[in-house]
């Protein structure tokens, strides 16, 4: 059987990653996260399309020096070409085409939200992959949307964020509490800690499948701030009560309406991606849904949840045994639909 080499590249916020897949398998997955946004408190596009121009040669050439091959063996080249950053999209989308047309090989472009959601198709042995047509929830800083998923290249978004993302509501609540960028992790450490019922913070009302996490973070910020005037170590004190409170109605907001696209489709397999998909606690319902609603749930290997090559390396396995492959001409694009 014909080996299949294919280079992922992901560039679209502020991981720079390279990754090699042989007939669907992961080789290599290097991922550069870039550290200097924790001194920002969040993303500046500007500084992370500089520290990509500084990664990517030597990510490039890392994660091909690990898979073990030469890069003449590559069958072909998939980068991401959005949505995300422009000037992050530029570098990845740049590099990736010199890199194609130096070596004569085909070139395939990945969006981004559809890489979250077939990293679920990454060939691993212990870790089963979706029918369909399946639910996907992806959850991550930039993007909340429930997919229906029809086929591989067949998607339909069904609900999603009216306006911030559930990242950010980790993130943001995170900085109102002190918690240095990315926050979504801390909260989640702490939250294991604490008690979910402590402090009720109202969830919103928003119709069909969409979500809204705006009104949260202001309802933490208002919350935290009348506490404060009240005792000013509030935080410090209460610290893993209010992560786990927080988190508790995250969780809520994201499964009543993954219950609700469930009875709305008909549909029972349900699988999660994006970096918030790491987080324990939406985990753990996830998997209590399989005894409360009869769920068949699928979350990915921990790497491949947040931004990682290895998911646009499988989306350009998938595309090559369908020849479907993009010209010079490809641009990068900062809002891309399905
Ligand atoms: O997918 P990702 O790496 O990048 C985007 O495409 O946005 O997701 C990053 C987001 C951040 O908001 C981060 O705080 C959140 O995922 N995150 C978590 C956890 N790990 C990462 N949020 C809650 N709990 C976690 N364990
Ligand atoms: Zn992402």
């Amino acid at each position: 059987p014909q080996k299949i080499y294919i280079l992922g590249i992901e560039s679209s916020c502020d991981d720079t990653s390279a990754a090699i897949l042989c007939n669907g398998k992961v080789l290599s997955n290097v991922v550069a996260s870039q550290k200097i946004h924790e001194l920002y408190g969040g993303v500046v596009p500007e500084l992370a399309s500089r520290a990509h121009q500084q990664n990517i040669v030597p990510v490039i050439d890392q994660a091909i020096k690990q898979a073990g091959i030469d890069k003449n063996d590559l069958n072909a080249i998939a980068f991401t070409r959005g949505p995300g950053l422009m000037g992050s999209l530029l570098v990845g989308t740049s590099f990736a085409k010199s890199l194609a047309l130096a070596l004569d090989i085909p070139l395939i472009d990945v969006n981004h939200m559809q890489a979250h959601i077939l990293a679920h198709f990454i060939d691993e042995d212990e870790f089963e992959k979706p029918e369909f047509p399946f639910l996907a929830m992806t959850i991550s800083g930039g993007h909340t949307q429930i997919v229906k998923v029809n086929d591989h290249f067949d998607m339909e978004i069904i609900g999603e964020t009216i306006d911030d993302a559930v990242g950010e509501a980790f993130d943001k609540s995170a900085k109102i509490l002190g918690f240095p960028y990315p926050g979504g992790p801390l909260i989640d450490k702490y939250a294991q800690l604490g008690d979910p019922k402590a402090y009720p913070f109202p969830k919103p009302k928003v119709g069909d499948l969409n979500f809204s996490f705006s009104g949260l973070k202001t309802s933490v910020l208002y919350f935290i701030q009348k506490k404060i005037k009240e005792n000013p170590n509030f935080i410090e004190e209460n610290r893993n009560d209010i992560c786990a409170s927080l988190q508790y109605t995250i969780i809520n907001i994201l499964i009543d309406k993954l219950k609700k696209a469930s009875k709305q489709t008909g549909i029972k397999r349900i699988a999660i991606g994006g970096g918030v998909s790491a987080n324990s606690g939406i985990r753990k319902a996830l998997k209590e849904g399989e005894q409360k609603y009869g769920w068949q749930t699928f979350v990915p290997k921990f790497e491949y949840t947040t931004d990682n090559a290895a998911m646009i390396g499988i989306v350009g396995y998938l595309k090559f045994l369908k020849k479907d492959f993009t010209d010079m001409s490809v641009v990068a694009k900062a809002r891309v639909k399905f």
